[in-house]
């Protein structure tokens, strides 16, 4: 668990991008490991669902599932089960992704079955009070996002670097154990140093990367400043 949880730590989530999907998750995810290698930055994936095997059997950089739901095994059609990513290779999930908000009672119920299985834990908020909320389920990771900069191309860290401050604030109150991250709207290598100097470990970031005209390049940028 210590690997892969090494910061700072670049996570790339797929979403359900078409260029980031299928065979060209493969390449992407290959081209992250490329990346990894070449300059010893920790970058994880977190692919769709239907990619995780096919990516997690050729790759040595951490899997993580985009999302899990909060049941256990037995009938729940449709529902996609923490064993059942453990099984097709993950590391661990994201859990409460802006695009993919739960109930409390279920992020606490995963987070708790994520620990037992000795998974990663990511768990999203959106601003400084979730994340105080957040401190106490005691995840791997918490990843502040403000929602209105997802997709936007305007980093966080530039944008809103307050809401970055005051969330590895409240971290080091409640639970100083939790690695905070940031995302939304970071693509560049001066995003990426700017997260780190407010005292982020590392960042989650999706279409500066799996939309960019060359993605290993903008990769390259983003963990130059490291
Ligand atoms: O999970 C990270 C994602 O929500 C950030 O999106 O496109 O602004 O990097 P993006």
């Amino acid at each position: 668990m210590k690997e892969i949880t090494r910061t700072p730590i670049v996570i790339l989530n797929f979403k359900t991008y078409l260029e980031s999907t299928g065979e060209k998750a493969l390449n992407l995810a290959k081209i992250s490991q490329e990346v990894a290698e070449e300059t010893g930055v920790n970058i994880a994936v977190a692919p769709q669902h239907a990619d995780l095997l096919r990516i997690s059997g050729q790759m040595s950089i951490p899997v993580l599932a985009q999302h899990v739901d909060a049941v256990d095994a037995g009938g729940h059609t449709g529902s996609v089960l923490l064993e059942s990513v453990k099984e097709a290779g993950a590391s661990g999930t994201l859990i409460n992704h802006s695009e993919k908000r739960m109930k409390l009672a279920d992020i606490q119920q995963v987070v708790k079955k994520a620990t037992e299985q000795e998974m990663i834990s990511v768990l999203c908020t959106n601003n400084i009070e979730t994340s105080a909320a957040a401190a106490t389920l005691q995840p791997t990771f918490v990843a502040i996002e403000p929602p209105e900069l997802i997709g936007s191309g305007i980093p966080v860290s530039k944008a809103e670097p307050e809401i970055v401050e005051g969330t590895v604030d409240i971290m080091h109150q409640i639970n100083p154990d939790v690695k905070v991250l940031c995302g939304a709207g970071i693509s560049t290598g001066e995003d990426m140093k700017a997260a780190l100097d407010l005292g982020s470990e590392g960042v989650l970031l999706a279409s500066g990367i799996v939309l960019a005209e060359d993605p290993k390049k903008a990769l390259l940028d983003l963990v130059s400043k490291i």
